[in-house]
């Protein structure tokens, strides 16, 4: 392995180019390539982040065999082939959301991630909000005690977006179901600490068309019943298309001993209430006021680094994690099971509504 562990970003010119404040944080890594089908696009970030070497294709970055790791920041549908295809040559792969947009590309991502000597993991970096990490921490404290209901809300108008990014159209709002669940779902599962082991999926219907005039075949709000290996239920719901302000990160939680809510906006703030901490049953309480005692120390006082990467840090530990697990050779965090955990249900969902809203078993990864 050469002394720092060469970086390509694929998709640089798109989402990609949101991954160097993190890597360039890391002293043990550097970007050495990028490669985007956009030529100019590619040049200028290469050119912004004195990238050495740019590609138009992607198989041709591997063949050069100059990268130790690749960042794939591609639309969904080469999320897959583009993983697989590195982990067959021993690259190590870090993909964004989500991980394959079918079961049998989620199958083939498996198998290769378990043949293959490279890591993968998945960049879900709404596991990476502070907040979130600080309820998580919470949660596996028991602060919540047993663990049965909890929520998750992506609600993000970008049809004006889908004319731009056109593949969105197609892989988003083009299907029916939860095409996007892992922002949602991704820190409940980690909360729970247990997957999603069947899924019912419906609508609102359809209130939206595209300029083309036709109906988007995503109904405007998609709800994901998940039923949790513990019995609990988790209620997802992605809405892209309903005109209304965003709010993309909104979750509760609700245990025997406690609960949790985000802000839904219009200044509310990140709030709990916990029958350990707490004597009247009827009051809310700052989530803030428990980050001294649950928040990981390089939270609770992050570096320079990790603040100038974005995110309040979220881009730097995403990054941090993956290298770690690189260079321990231990797992990472959203490892390829994690990263199914996340995505399979999203496409049981697809088909819970073929089937008439039926509640469809979720498979489990491990036994692929
Ligand atoms: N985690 C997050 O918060 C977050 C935010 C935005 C997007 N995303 C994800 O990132 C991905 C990209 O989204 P985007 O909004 O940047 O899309 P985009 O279309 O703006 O960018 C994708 C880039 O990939 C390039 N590309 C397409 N096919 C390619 C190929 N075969 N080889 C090389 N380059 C190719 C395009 O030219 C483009 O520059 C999507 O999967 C999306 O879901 C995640």
């Amino acid at each position: 392995m050469a002394e720092q562990l060469r970086i390509g970003i694929v998709g640089a010119a798109g989402r990609g180019r949101s991954f160097f404040g993190g890597f360039n944080a890391h002293p043990e890594a550097r970007v050495h390539a990028v490669c985007d089908l956009n030529e100019e696009g590619a040049r200028m970030v290469a050119a912004e982040n004195g990238v050495e070497r740019v590609y138009l294709d992607f198989d041709a970055m591997l063949d050069a065999g100059e990268v130790d790791i690749v960042v794939i920041g591609t639309p969904m549908p080469l999320h897959a082939p583009q993983a697989i295809a590195a982990l067959e040559r021993g690259v190590h792969v870090l993909s964004e959301v989500p991980a394959a947009v079918s079961l049998d590309e989620c199958r083939a991502l498996t198998q290769a991630a378990k043949r293959s000597a490279a890591m993968y993991m998945m960049a879900e970096n709404y596991c990476y909000i502070r907040t979130n990490v600080l309820v998580r921490h919470m949660a596996r404290a028991g602060l919540f005690g047993e663990m049965y209901f909890g929520e998750g809300e992506y609600i993000h108008e970008l049809k004006g977006l889908n004319e731009i990014t056109k593949w969105r159209r197609k892989w988003q709002t083009g299907i029916n179901g939860c095409t996007y669940p892992t922002h949602s779902l991704g820190p409940l599962v980690q909360w729970f600490d247990q997957r999603v082991v069947s899924v019912c999926c419906f609508g609102s219907g359809h209130h939206y068309r595209d300029p083309r005039g036709d109906e988007y075949e995503q109904e405007d709000s998609i709800h994901m019943a998940c039923r949790m290996a513990n019995g609990g239920l988790v209620n997802i719901r992605l809405d892209m298309l309903s005109n209304r302000p965003h709010n993309m990160t909104y979750y509760s939680l609700q245990g025997t001993q406690g609960c949790y809510e985000s802000p839904r906006g219009h200044g509310d703030r990140p709030k709990v209430w916990l029958q350990s901490r707490h004597d009247d049953p009827n009051a809310w309480h700052d989530l803030s006021d428990f980050e001294e005692e649950f928040l990981p120390d390089e939270w609770l006082h992050p570096s320079e680094e990790a603040l100038r990467s974005g995110h309040w840090g979220g881009d730097y530990f995403v990054v941090a994690d993956f290298l770690k697990a690189i260079v321990e050779g231990s797992q990472p965090p959203i490892d390829v099971h994690a990263a199914m955990d996340m995505t399979v249900p999203g496409l049981m969902s697809q088909q819970s509504i073929v089937e008439g809203y039926a509640w469809l078993d979720v498979p489990d990864s491990r036994g692929w």
